[in-house]
């Protein structure tokens, strides 16, 4: 019996769909904080195989999701390949920037990120052995645009101003950097895969803020560059693309760039996914992280409805981005409740 999120990723069409969410592992729980606390802090629990693996079957055992995500975040390829990274408290994280070509001369060559990145395979590989049968493996790893946003500001900004000045002001560099990454992030991913995760999926959360060609150039691209060259050597392994707030650009995006699954943010409708990105196959998602914090009838109605919008074809649901850290745990289990029972 196969795993029901992997035969949604296969594209049946399932009675009830498979239920996960984006940042499931996370403060909102107080058993992650507590690990976390144990961790010392955010990067060392990262890198701590039996504390990250503890953390990713937390929300596993207490809401028997379908699916647990790997324990980890984007921002370890950058500093795999050589950038610094610290996180701040209450702020997010910093990094060591990349703007000029003496930058980038500096980062390490892709094929030399996995020594740093060992740790994660090793999470990885506890993960495959300790998950419940029933349950799937999710890998990931940040798209090169987004990954590229954050080593340029060295930040996390509001509308990704200084990626957007480099790329104009020197494409060159940009585009230099964006291969560099799009080369480590296939030999990521393939890593994960080989040390058992059963499918991937790439975040491209500021995917929204490219318009015309240089969506084109810098989400398509480079999501059309790792599927392939990870389809080229793991011919079976289905891949989760998650270009957010792409708006009408999702339309298209698994066949653009052979995904086998599109994840949708909460901006666009379930009745307007369905009919123009369902029809390419699977998709994932969309309810609006807010429920998870406010409950209540609305979060059983929209649940519903969104379940029921999507059930003409392959869908997984999940949340339109990640559960914030003031969400209310009795709200997930109401939202399971009502997508098993729409
Ligand atoms: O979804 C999961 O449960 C898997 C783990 C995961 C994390 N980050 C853990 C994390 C995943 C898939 C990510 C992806 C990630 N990280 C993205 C793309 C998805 C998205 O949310 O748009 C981005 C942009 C990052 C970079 C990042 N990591 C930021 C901006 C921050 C700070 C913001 C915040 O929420 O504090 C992080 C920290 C982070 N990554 C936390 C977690 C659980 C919170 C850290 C903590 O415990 O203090």
């Amino acid at each position: 019996m196969t795993k029901l999120l992997l035969r949604a990723l296969a594209g049946e069409t399932l009675p009830v769909p498979p239920i996960w969410m984006m940042r499931q592992a996370g403060r909102y729980l107080p058993e992650y904080r507590a690990t976390r606390a144990q961790a010392g802090d955010f990067l060392s629990l990262c890198y701590t195989p039996d504390l990250a693996a503890e953390v990713t079957l937390q929300p596993i055992r207490r809401f028997g999701f379908d699916a647990a995500i790997l324990f980890a975040d984007i921002l370890l390829v950058p500093q795999a390949l050589g950038a610094d990274l610290w996180f701040v408290t209450g702020e997010g994280p910093r990094l060591s920037t990349v703007t000029t070509p003496g930058d980038l001369a500096r980062l390490r060559p892709a094929d030399q990120i996995h020594d740093r990145l060992a740790p994660v395979y090793e999470t990885v590989r506890i993960l495959a052995r300790e998950l419940p049968p029933e349950t799937a493996l999710i890998g990931f790893a940040g798209a090169p645009w987004t990954v590229a946003t954050y080593m340029i500001a060295g930040r996390g900004t509001p509308d990704q101003a200084p990626a957007h000045a480099l790329k104009n002001a020197d494409r060159a560099t940009f585009s230099a950097l964006i291969d560099r990454i799009t080369e480590a992030t296939i030999l990521y991913l393939s890593a994960q895969i080989e040390a058992g995760a059963e499918t991937v999926k790439l975040f491209d959360s500021w995917a929204g803020s490219l318009r015309g060609a240089d969506f084109d150039d810098f989400a398509l691209a480079p999501a059309r560059r790792i599927i392939n060259a990870l389809k080229a050597r793991h011919p079976d392994v289905p891949i989760i693309a998650f270009p957010r707030e792409a708006g009408d650009r999702y339309a298209g995006f698994a066949r653009a760039t052979g995904a086998d699954c599109v994840a949708l943010d909460s901006s666009v409708s379930a009745e307007w996914a369905a009919w123009h990105v369902q029809t390419d196959g699977c998709v994932q998602g969309n309810l609006d992280p807010r429920h998870m914090v406010t409950g209540g009838p609305e979060l059983t109605a929209e649940a519903q409805r969104i379940t029921r919008a999507f059930r003409g074809g392959p869908h997984i649901f999940n949340l339109g981005h990640g559960i914030t850290p003031d969400a209310d745990p009795d709200n997930v289990a109401a939202m399971i409740e009502a997508v098993r029972t729409a």
